[in-house]
């Protein structure tokens, strides 16, 4: 017998609440079943079958029977509850395709609008005089603004493929290290810590890195890719799952015919390396949303447009990217494709035009 090792205990006079956070499953325990478990946590092998506490507690899933295999953390406790206990939310029903996402995706926003809305931002109710300033007009006419002013997250995308040019500009351009900035290091910078993105990195360290999904692109066999940012090189993982991409983005199906993506990956046993608190988990995100932006900005300016989502289907992504148990995880995936600009698929504006009107 053992403690199921994806635990975690808070004390809630006048019992104690026991969280299996693998499971997302909680219990209330009271003083008779605490006692038992903190018995059987001094010594597992008191369990006793007739005991019908015991027996409880293994149906409860806070015992096991099984072998659990040891995971490669790399990180504190604090941020491994975290991290595992947001995984595989567990979800009533994950759309098959895309018309039971449209419906599912109605059916959540009616919910929502029917709820009360949020109370104003408090400094918006405090905001008694209003600065005006002056209109913007001085945007420069480059790139950039006009990356930003064009980037938007389209829902539809045509069946063209993207170019591998675009895809090797796309990777150099948001998670290679840049031949261009191998001057910026001086004597200040350690050893090892030298390589340079195009975006900020927590501490230098470079923690996250990606996986290219290429479904439909011109010169590059569809699969999944590891890149490798100091040599701006690709190497084969995987093809393919049989299933459609939206079925590892929690049924999100209108993104199937999604031509090229990328899984934003974190190196967790990095950041624990110089980072010793589970603080620099917030870390982790900030990069990869500044690497996904990246990405987006870059992909605009490419003529190409853009979809992101952290909506995840953890253990098959894990899966595909051969990250199973692993200090390094997914956490973000974003994509690009050319697209007449839809923000919603056709599916689901049918079902809009389709509806009854409200009384
Ligand atoms: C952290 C984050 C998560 C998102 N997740 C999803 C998602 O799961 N599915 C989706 O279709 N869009 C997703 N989006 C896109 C937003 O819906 C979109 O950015 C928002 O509607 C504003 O539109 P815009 O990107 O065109 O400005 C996400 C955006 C962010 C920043």
């Amino acid at each position: 017998m053992q403690i199921n090792p994806y635990l975690f205990i808070l004390p809630r006079t006048p019992g104690q609440i026991v969280w299996d956070y693998k499971n997302h499953k909680q219990f209330e325990l009271n003083l008779e079943y605490s006692t038992r478990l903190i018995q059987l946590i001094d010594n597992p092998k008191l369990y006793n079958d007739n005991h019908t506490i015991d027996t409880q507690l293994l149906n409860a899933g806070i015992l096991t029977t099984s072998i659990q295999e040891a995971i490669e953390w790399g990180w504190d406790e604090l941020s491994k509850i975290f991290h595992i206990g947001t995984k595989n939310i567990p979800c009533e029903h994950v759309p098959e395709n895309i018309h039971e996402w449209s419906r599912h995706y109605l059916d959540h926003c009616t919910e929502v609008l029917n709820a009360p809305t949020p109370d104003d931002r408090l400094s918006e109710c405090r905001a008694h005089e209003l600065i005006a300033l002056p209109k913007p007009f001085c945007l420069p006419e480059g790139s950039l603004a006009n990356a930003l002013l064009g980037r938007k997250t389209c829902r539809t995308f045509t069946d063209a493929a993207v170019s591998l040019k675009d895809v090797s500009t796309l990777l150099y351009l948001s998670l290679g290290y840049l031949h261009e900035r191998d001057n910026d290091v001086d004597e200040t910078i350690v050893e090892g810590l030298g390589a340079r993105r195009s975006s900020p990195s927590g501490g230098g360290l470079n923690a996250c890195e990606g996986f290219l999904l290429v479904q439909n692109v011109n010169g590059l066999n569809p699969g999944l890719y590891a890149y490798h940012p100091c040599d701006h090189s690709l190497s084969f993982i995987n093809p393919l799952p049989r299933l459609p991409l939206g079925q590892l983005l929690c049924g999100q199906h209108f993104i199937n015919n999604l031509p090229v993506g990328l899984f934003i990956t974190s190196r967790f046993d990095k950041l624990w390396w110089k980072y010793e608190h589970s603080r620099a988990y917030r870390m982790a995100y900030v990069e990869a949303g500044h690497i996904s932006q990246t990405f987006q900005l870059v992909a605009t300016a490419l003529g190409l447009n853009t979809w992101l989502t952290g909506a995840l289907t953890d253990d098959q992504v894990e899966t595909l990217l051969t990250l199973e148990n692993s200090a390094e995880q997914p956490l973000f995936f974003v994509g690009c494709g050319h697209s007449d600009g839809q923000v919603m698929c056709k599916e689901l504006k049918d079902l809009l035009n389709n509806r009854e009107p409200q009384q």
